[in-house]
């Protein structure tokens, strides 16, 4: 979809839909009393019969509006002025998107972009209705057989600025909403699909695509063998049991100057997670697909950044890999050694998200990294904790984790932290190896987390665990492309910074 700022008086623009808001009760906004004063009151008179209280989620769709050169005025309620925040913002461009998916109208000029919230500016205004605006309108239907696209659709939206002077931060509020949407699509796309399709070998011709898209990313694939001369030995024990040959992504994005340390995202890639010889249940066991969401997330991002040509160096690692039982697949019981050279006793082959990123971590030295972070579907136990509307964090550099914090509150992808203490590391213990792969059921994210840091002493790490934000179940069960806005945020903070 196309999306424009301008500056102008709502009764002066020629456009099929003009959008203005209505608080409560009944109280018109700024471009809403102009209109209403050009047609001698039109509006209010509407309002005062009761079509129109300003509740949030209330539409009004009022045609030919006299004095304006508009075919149509829709009124879009903004609930009480006090209690307009970035979550009620959301639902307001909510009901937008849903209200213009319902009209005639191909394009539209809103006044949304008016509306006061506090402490944010209109780009915030600005990129979050282009994000909320390609979040609503993606759907995932290349395998449905019926799958065209509706006639009579929405192209464009012109949003508002108050002066010609904000015109320019406008047009680059849209190219970052835009670059963020592309990247949280490619991450959904990836997601959705299912693990017959997305093998780790899909998975690494996306990260080719990408460098065929991008001149600025550097894609290198290694197989099996190259893993097996890397000594990964823990990464190698997930794919024992899989007919698909495991792959080691990595994707180095060029922005910055050449001798700049990058910033380094690992995301798991676990293309289907059946728990291997420690099966899981069935129930809902389709949505191990969607296993592999921290490595769209990191696909996603570097699309993002790519195509904002932000200039920072990035690196993406993806271990990919599918985790099933079989006559080669490893055991309970199994001791693998990892590429770090530590042993590990495989007690849970469900636990497996930690044994291929360990690996991924080690891996990650090559880079010289400025800071590391993990995106993982880890733990079903980061659900219990914490639900889902945060990832979790945890890492040993506390700058870098409210870093995290911070992105995540700006861009409504939030983050919260869990402790990584070191009482926790005494759960690993193992009787034949250096550590065992499991922690038993308490703390079960934090454990995880503890695991991973005894293969990122070497330099500033982050994870994060998205097992409760990647997806979402139920009848709108599909990947949210999360942390995607906040991996993105995080990487234009330190441009700021
Ligand atoms: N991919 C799962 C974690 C998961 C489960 C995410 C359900 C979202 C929903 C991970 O590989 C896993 O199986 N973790 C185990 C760890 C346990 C064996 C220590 C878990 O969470 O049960
Ligand atoms: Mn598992
Ligand atoms: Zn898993």
């Amino acid at each position: 979809m196309e999306f424009n700022v301008k500056s102008g008086n709502p009764e002066k623009q020629r456009t099929a839909c003009l959008v203005v808001g209505v608080s409560q009760p009944r109280k018109l906004s700024r471009a809403g009393r102009l209109i209403d004063k050009i047609s001698d009151g039109y509006l209010s008179t509407v309002i005062r019969r009761g079509d129109m209280d300003g509740k949030i989620g209330q539409t009004l769709t009022l045609h030919n509006v006299p004095g304006t050169l508009a075919d149509r005025v829709l009124l879009v309620g903004c609930g009480k002025d006090k209690d307009l925040n970035e979550g009620n913002y959301t639902k307001i461009i909510g009901s937008l998107s849903g209200a213009l998916e319902n009209l005639g109208a191909m394009e539209a000029y809103s006044y949304l972009t008016d509306a006061n919230i506090k402490g944010r500016d209109v780009a915030w205004k600005i990129r979050h209705t282009v994000t909320q605006m390609e979040h609503n309108r993606y759907h995932f239907d290349q395998l449905k057989s019926d799958n065209k696209e509706p006639a009579k659709s929405l192209r464009k939206l012109v949003m508002n600025v108050p002066s010609r002077r904000e015109l320019s931060i406008g047009e680059n509020a849209i190219l970052q909403g835009q670059s963020i949407s592309s990247g949280v699509n490619l991450a959904r796309d990836l997601g959705n699909l299912p693990g017959n399709i997305c093998t780790p070998t899909y998975l690494a011709e996306q990260a080719i695509r990408l460098q065929k898209t991008f001149p600025s990313i550097v894609t290198e694939v290694l197989e099996e063998k190259d893993m097996k001369e890397l000594e990964m030995g823990s990464l190698l024990s997930v794919t024992a049991g899989s007919q698909q040959p495991a792959k080691l992504i990595s994707m180095e994005y060029h922005g910055g100057q050449a001798d700049e340390k990058p910033v380094v995202l690992v995301g798991k890639g676990v293309t289907f997670d059946s728990g291997g010889i420690s099966l899981k249940p069935g129930e809902a066991m389709d949505e191990m697909k969607f296993d592999m969401c921290g490595a769209a997330s990191v696909l996603g991002t570097l699309n993002a950044v790519a195509e904002m040509q932000l200039p920072i160096n990035v690196v993406g690692i993806v271990p990919a890999t599918e985790n099933l039982p079989g006559g080669t697949a490893t055991k309970p019981g199994d001791i693998v050694t990892s590429m770090s050279g530590q042993t590990i006793e495989i007690l849970n082959t469900d636990a497996e998200g930690r044994l291929i990123l360990c690996d991924a971590l080690t891996y990650a030295e090559k880079f010289d990294p400025e800071v590391v972070i993990d995106i993982a579907t880890l733990t079903g136990a980061c659900i219990i904790a914490l639900g889902r509307n945060p990832s979790a964090v945890l890492g040993n550099h506390n700058p870098l984790i409210n870093d995290l914090i911070s992105a995540g509150k700006q861009i409504e992808d939030k983050v919260w932290e869990l402790p990584l203490w070191d009482e926790y590391q005494d759960q690993l213990k193992s009787n034949f190896a250096d550590m065992a792969n499991i922690g038993g059921r308490e703390a079960g994210t934090i454990t995880a987390a503890c695991f991973l840091s005894r293969f990122t002493r070497k330099y500033k790490w982050a994870h994060l665990d998205i097992a409760g934000t990647a997806w979402l179940t139920g009848t709108k069960k599909g990947a949210t492309g999360r942390p995607v806005p906040l991996l993105t945020q995080y990487i234009l903070d330190r441009l700021q910074a």
